[in-house]
């Protein structure tokens, strides 16, 4: 199997957390580096999580760099009642000796981290952004050369239907929607994977509790991670869902074939009360607007609509049942 170059950007994040471990383990994702930003936790959390991880994982050498504190324009709250306010819903990993990337001594920021890798690879990298987009945007914005090196960006984010941070909004594109925007509207290829999908992709609760019990590392801490439950909704009691997240657009770079997709232009909404939606133009007969003196939608994405959810947990499980 010839493996995809791929840069991660995240927000660790439980989720994130269970993407880290199966791109670590998948023999299809050459993991080149990992930027963190600003989102489920502030960055510093983000950052230790993510170095923590990597361990837990049994991963080598993989560069780490931090990015974004905070959005471009609106600062937003993280989403500590959905992740705890350690990001990892309280699950304890022993304490790393990984360090953040540097250069001649010199720390290196995300942005530069994924310039230079970009700029040094000699295939194109696809990007799997799991987080509120500031990093991308950022990157983009300052160093538009390296999108001929961009295979395609491949997000979680954005839905064609319901939100969770609002109704109608997704929390990484409602974080940033100035920056999904950027990235949607930038001409580099894009691929959503977004609630449509995600919310489905679950592991049975009798599943994440015998995972806790195996003799590998990785396969415990992606058992804890899986059994901890979120908060949603105000005022209600943490719930399980079983969701692996984020790591299902991994699934998704490695596994097409396990969902149905349509390419459909997206735009981000980034006024009034549905600021940060993903509005999915699903119309048969798209193109009316013009005649009612609206703007017509712009930017097209490869959307993913439907997914075998059984098909994306056996591909998750034994993927991490690789790792040690
Ligand atoms: C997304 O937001 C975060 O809470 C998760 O890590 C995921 O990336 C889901 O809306
Ligand atoms: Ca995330």
């Amino acid at each position: 199997m010839t493996a995809v170059p791929v840069l991660l950007d995240v927000d660790t994040g439980v989720d994130d957390a269970l993407a880290i471990l199966f791109a670590v383990a998948h023999p299809g994702i050459h993991l080149l580096g990992i930027s963190c930003v600003a989102g489920n936790a502030a960055l510093p959390q983000v950052i230790q999580n993510t170095l923590t991880v990597l361990d837990a994982a049994g991963a080598g050498d993989v560069p780490v760099a931090g990015g974004a504190h905070r959005p471009l324009i609106n600062p937003a709250r993280d989403a500590s009642h959905v992740h705890g306010s350690d990001g990892l819903g309280g699950i304890v990993l022993p304490p790393t000796s990984r360090q953040t990337h540097t250069l001649d001594g010199a720390e290196v920021g995300a942005i530069e981290l994924m310039r230079r890798i970009l700029l040094a690879s000699a295939e194109p990298v696809t990007i799997v952004a799991l987080a509120p987009q500031t990093n991308l945007a950022l990157l983009l914005r300052a160093h538009p050369e390296v999108s001929e090196k961009i295979e395609r960006v491949l997000f979680m984010g954005g839905s064609a239907s319901v939100g969770n941070a609002t109704a109608v909004a997704e929390f990484n594109v409602w974080h940033d929607p100035e920056a999904a925007a950027i990235v949607l509207d930038s001409g580099v290829k894009t691929f959503m994977y977004g609630l449509d999908v995600f919310n489905r992709v679950a592991v049975p609760f009798d599943k994440a509790v015998a995972l806790q019990s195996s003799s590998r590392t990785a396969e415990r801490v992606a058992g804890q991670l899986i059994a901890h439950r979120t908060g949603i909704g105000a005022g209600k009691e943490p719930v399980y869902t079983g969701l692996i997240g984020d790591a299902g657009a991994l699934c998704a770079l490695v596994d097409p074939e396990g969902l149905r997709t349509e390419t459909l232009p997206v735009f981000v909404e980034l006024a009034g009360t549905s600021r940060g939606q993903t509005v999915v133009d699903r119309r048969v007969y798209p193109g009316e607007d013009s005649m009612h003196g609206l703007r017509e939608t712009t930017g097209v994405t490869e959307v993913a609509l439907e997914v075998d959810a059984q098909r994306y947990v056996d591909l998750y499980l034994s993927t991490i049942a690789r790792l040690g």
